[in-house]
């Protein structure tokens, strides 16, 4: 213990940093006259009321409460909560207003989907009283619906919302956004309950862009996203549940998409992306992937996932559309529509230009040698 005592204060701090919860990181104010006041400024705090757990609910908030007001670190630079165990988020009103005190960067809230409490509902304070946040990652809760009346956000850069709800519905969902003014990474995963019929995203300063709805919500044509966000560079769509997604501004920088959906007219997406570079594609149509005469001038690698009946004549269109790919890659990544016919193989009339100029590898992930992938394979 003495050995590691004579270390210099910031290495201390590092390593009381990665401690896995607060109450280690406060414990260790016991060891030794040097250790009693060095917790006060770690900078990465873990609040975790399961710990607390069989213990009763006020020993975690008074536990909180007061390591924060005592927490004296210029900058905290993460501050997580995990509750729902004992705990809901009846207490965050406090916690935050003791966080904006400390300058917190990185703001973590996530509520144990096992959790007895029945909302997570984030108090109001969340918009105003965080002004040095650059990361905010919510998870399971509930953000109430608030009339902005100025930025509430001005530094942040990464926005994390999974499994959010929105009472205030798709107005609140529209009015958060203007709120961002230099946001780059926004992250939002749906759940089923979310209240939210048309998620917008209109953000012009968004570079990265991951948008997820999973099956396990009720396939419905009227849901949908509608992305304004003409500096985005990285696009991930996944949604196996909704009915659309329009993009309402070109997207010249964009560099690699993921494109995943159950869409019927998914054509406009890949038009508004053309000068990507790395993509990967899960589509249910081949013919209305995208217009007729586009072309993929950049793209140099993609990824085609089998999953669907017409994954093989989009792969001939998108051989035929893009005369600079290097790489392709086939792989199954989700389980095969089962009752449905598999697509003939039709040898083409033309080999396509890349295929005879730029293709250098071909990977094919789990190749089973069915009569349709020899086919392919073959030819
Ligand atoms: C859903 O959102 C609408 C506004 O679009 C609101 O009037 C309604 O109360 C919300 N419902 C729930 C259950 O939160």
């Amino acid at each position: 213990m003495d050995r590691i005592s004579q270390l210099p204060d910031e290495l201390l701090l590092r390593i009381l940093s990665l401690l896995p919860t607060a109450k280690d990181v406060v414990a260790t104010m016991v060891l030794s006259k040097r250790w009693q006041f060095l917790w006060m400024y770690v900078p990465r705090l873990v609040y975790d009321d399961d710990s607390y757990q069989g213990i009763d609910y006020g020993r975690f908030s008074r536990f909180v409460d007061r390591s924060l007001i005592f927490h004296k670190a210029p900058v905290l630079e993460t501050l997580h909560f995990k509750l729902g165990k004992i705990c809901g988020a009846g207490d965050v009103h406090v916690w935050i207003r003791a966080a904006d005190k400390c300058s917190v960067r990185e703001l973590i809230i996530e509520i144990d989907f096992s959790s007895s409490v029945t909302q997570a509902t984030l108090p109001r304070s969340l918009y105003t009283g965080c002004s040095t946040l650059v990361k905010l990652k919510l998870d399971n809760a509930v953000l109430v619906d608030v009339i902005f009346s100025s930025v509430s956000f001005p530094s942040l850069k990464t926005l994390s919302l999974l499994e959010v709800k929105y009472p205030g519905g798709d107005g609140f969902v529209k009015r958060l956004l203007s709120n961002y003014p230099v946001l780059e990474d926004w992250d939002v995963e749906r759940c089923p309950d979310d209240n939210v019929t048309i998620f917008t995203v209109k953000v012009p300063s968004l570079k990265i862009l991951s948008l997820r709805t999973l099956s396990f919500r009720v396939n419905d044509d009227a849901q949908g996203f509608v992305i304004d966000a003409p500096s985005l560079e990285c696009l991930d769509l996944v949604d196996h549940a909704g009915g659309f997604c329009v993009i309402e501004s070109d997207m010249p920088n964009i560099e690699d998409a993921d494109i995943d959906v159950t869409y019927h007219l998914p054509r406009k997406i890949l038009s508004s992306i053309a000068s990507v570079q790395h993509l990967e594609l899960c589509l249910l149509t081949s013919k209305d992937a995208y217009p007729l005469g586009s072309i993929f001038r950049c793209l140099t690698h993609v990824k085609i996932c089998t999953c669907e009946v017409e994954w093989l004549n989009l792969l001939m269109r998108v051989l035929n559309d893009s005369p600079k790919l290097r790489d392709l890659k086939l792989e199954q990544y989700h389980p095969l529509r089962a009752d449905e016919p598999r697509p003939c193989w039709n040898e083409p009339s033309q080999v396509p230009l890349c295929m005879l100029s730029s293709l250098k590898t071909v990977e094919w992930v789990k190749y089973e040698g069915t009569k349709e992938e020899k086919e392919v394979g073959d030819s």
